[in-house]
């Protein structure tokens, strides 16, 4: 069943599993969720926590192409769906939208991700998001897990979106709103439709977070804010909530794209030259060495073209599918988007983003 093509190891939860498409739903004119069948004997790898995501896998005009989707539904309903919106230009979204069928089979990545949030049904918190766009895939399967699992619980979102039109799973929101009206409130904010309140036209960002904290939630009483869209809008409100008192811990993003974005501190400055490098890299317990040549090349780029056949899917820094732990040699990222201070400060590197700065490198995925 796991696919890959033999050269290298790869463990369970980071090898891709043919599945068959179950269903495919037209959300809006540019976006298709696509559910998956996951045979009962792997069930136990494709648990995910709402928030996560799968990277997915085909070939498209004989190229071998990868990207990330946010799972949107919650674990408690027993579905692994996801949600694609067709993106101008997009090889991955607009094949998704204009050409996989119900019954086609799309390699499959197990869940990955930290976009997400431990529930118990004792909690009595109060949850509040901000989305634009296909950022509320992943914020969907989180809001209505706390629905389902978090009686005392609620949930605030903050929707932005062109027009109503535009507006991803409107309907199952509605629907979600009538059954929780104690629960759940949510806001559309529409850059291009006016819906007669200054405050819920235009774009997400910092002065109308502002503003909402004022009018519409209390800052203090906030146990975490998650934020998904584009990057202008996240690294707009972010700081927004910290000045407002929150913790940084409990404001968690998720980006789906990297350009122009502002990258988390890494322990070394992004260095484009590197040189000859004896590299280890060691994943179940197996270990594959290779020598880098001082060609500019990434890891991953590097190890790959060996003969190894490791964990990736945006090769941008964002979704951490690459991440792997140094445990011996010193490592400098280009860019880094995708781990936390903690993971940095422990060792972890994204493969994709990493250069040698020893002459010898053991990295682990096991780690
Ligand atoms: C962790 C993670 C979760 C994600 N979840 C989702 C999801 O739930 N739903 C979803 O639709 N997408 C999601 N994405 C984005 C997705 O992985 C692809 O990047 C997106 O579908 C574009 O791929 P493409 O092949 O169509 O475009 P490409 O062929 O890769 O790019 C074509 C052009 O579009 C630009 N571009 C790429 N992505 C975007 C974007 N999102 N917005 C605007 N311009 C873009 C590129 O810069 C390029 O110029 C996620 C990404 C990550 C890293
Ligand atoms: S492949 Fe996405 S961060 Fe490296």
């Amino acid at each position: 069943m796991p696919v890959g093509d033999g050269r290298f190891f790869m463990s369970a939860a980071t090898k891709f599993y043919l599945l068959r498409v179950r269903s495919l739903r037209r959300e809006t004119a540019d976006t298709v969720s696509v559910a998956f069948d996951v045979p009962e004997a792997l069930q136990y790898l494709f648990q995910f926590k709402p928030g996560q995501y799968l990277s997915l896998r085909t070939e498209i005009d004989g190229v071998d192409q990868r990207r990330s989707y946010s799972i949107c539904s919650a674990p408690a309903e027993q579905e692994l769906r996801v949600a694609v919106k067709k993106v101008a230009g997009g090889v991955f979204s607009t094949f998704v939208n204009e050409r996989l069928q119900e019954g086609d089979e799309l390699l499959v990545m197990p869940p990955q991700g930290r976009f997400t949030t431990d529930l118990s049904a004792a909690n009595e918190h109060l949850y509040v998001a901000f989305a634009a766009g296909s950022g509320i895939t992943p914020v969907i399967s989180i809001l209505k897990s706390v629905l389902l699992e978090e009686p005392k619980s609620r949930f605030l979102l903050f929707f932005g979106n062109r027009g109503f039109d535009h507006i991803i799973f409107r309907e199952t929101l509605e629907a979600l709103k009538n059954r929780y009206p104690d629960r759940l409130a949510v806001h559309h904010v529409l850059s291009r439709e006016s819906v007669g309140a200054d405050w819920f036209y235009g774009r997400l960002d910092a002065d109308k977070c502002r503003a909402y904290a004022r009018l519409l939630f209390r800052p203090e009483e906030v146990d975490a804010y998650f934020l998904c869209g584009p990057e202008d809008m996240i690294f707009d409100i972010q700081p927004a909530l910290e000045a407002l008192g929150a913790d940084p811990k409990r404001v968690h993003f998720e980006l789906f794209t990297t350009a122009g974005m502002p990258k988390r501190e890494t322990t070394a400055s992004a260095q484009k030259e590197s040189f000859d490098a004896s590299v280890t890299v060691i994943q179940d317990g197996t270990q594959f060495d290779f020598q880098l040549p001082s060609d500019g090349s990434t890891l991953l780029d590097a190890a790959m073209r060996a003969g190894a056949d490791l964990p990736f899917s945006c090769k941008g820094g964002v979704c951490s599918t690459c991440k792997a732990r140094v445990l011996e040699g010193e490592v400098a990222m280009d860019l880094n988007y995708g781990l936390e201070p903690d993971e940095v400060e422990a060792g972890y590197v994204l493969m994709c983003q990493s250069h040698p700065k020893s002459a010898k490198v053991v990295v682990s995925f096991d780690a």
